[in-house]
């Protein structure tokens, strides 16, 4: 079983993958950090080449071995990482990766290009939309930042980034469920989507 979550910048997908995940006993894999670990590979001079992503069993992401998991949330990685993520060469290596990782196996996998691209045989996907403001407040207060005006900005700036590139732009799947969260608390929004996973297994005889 394969769930592809895909949606912008703070829509709430790691909230919802954790708790798809832990609910359905499935593995979870955040590609956004993969993009932020190549970025920051990048930004201490190393080549594309010289850099190896890889997560261990505690979804610790590891830069040429070195857990830099707590280094990978910052604004600045925030921008330098969706600017590494317009060239091919990176999108070739960490799509290649994920679908390596996601092989015969049950997995939550989420991030812009999940349902298009890396997963597109999951059998469930959904897109969380929201608006920019929303989003831009989640955002301070997982951070505990303070300006909505400098978060606002970031978050619509890595927007137009991440949908305009030419390859794998930030798009819905055309058999995405499109989950509108303006309105919803994160608690509705995991309940809409375990329905939807259960409704699923229901339906194909393989009830968790
Ligand atoms: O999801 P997160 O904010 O951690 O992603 C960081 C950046 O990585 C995004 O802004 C996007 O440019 C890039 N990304 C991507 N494809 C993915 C996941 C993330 O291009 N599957």
């Amino acid at each position: 079983m394969q769930i592809a979550i895909d949606g912008p910048a703070a829509s709430g997908k790691t909230s919802l993958g954790a708790a798809l995940a832990q609910q359905f006993g499935y593995l979870f894999a955040e590609t956004g950090k993969m993009y932020r670990a190549v970025a920051l590979g990048l930004e201490r001079g190393l080549k594309l080449d010289e850099i190896d992503i890889s997560v261990d069993g505690n979804n610790h992401f590891l830069l040429n071995g070195e857990d830099v998991t707590d280094l990978l949330h910052s604004p600045r990685l925030d921008q330098a990482a969706s600017r590494a993520a317009i060239r091919p060469e990176v999108r070739r290596k960490l799509v290649s990766l994920q679908q390596q990782i996601a092989r015969g196996r049950d997995i939550v996998m989420e991030g812009r290009d999940i349902g298009t691209v890396v997963l597109p045989q999951a059998e469930i996907k959904i897109f969380l939309e929201a608006r920019p403001s929303s989003r831009a407040r989640r955002r301070m207060k997982q951070r505990k930042e303070l300006d909505f005006r400098t978060t606002l900005r970031e978050i619509v700036a890595r927007d137009e980034r991440d949908s305009t590139r030419d390859i794998a732009p930030l798009n819905p799947a055309r058999d995405a469920i499109i989950m509108n969260t303006d309105q919803k608390s994160l608690e509705e929004v995991i309940c809409e989507a375990t329905d939807l996973v259960k409704e699923y297994l229901e339906g194909h005889c393989c009830v968790q």
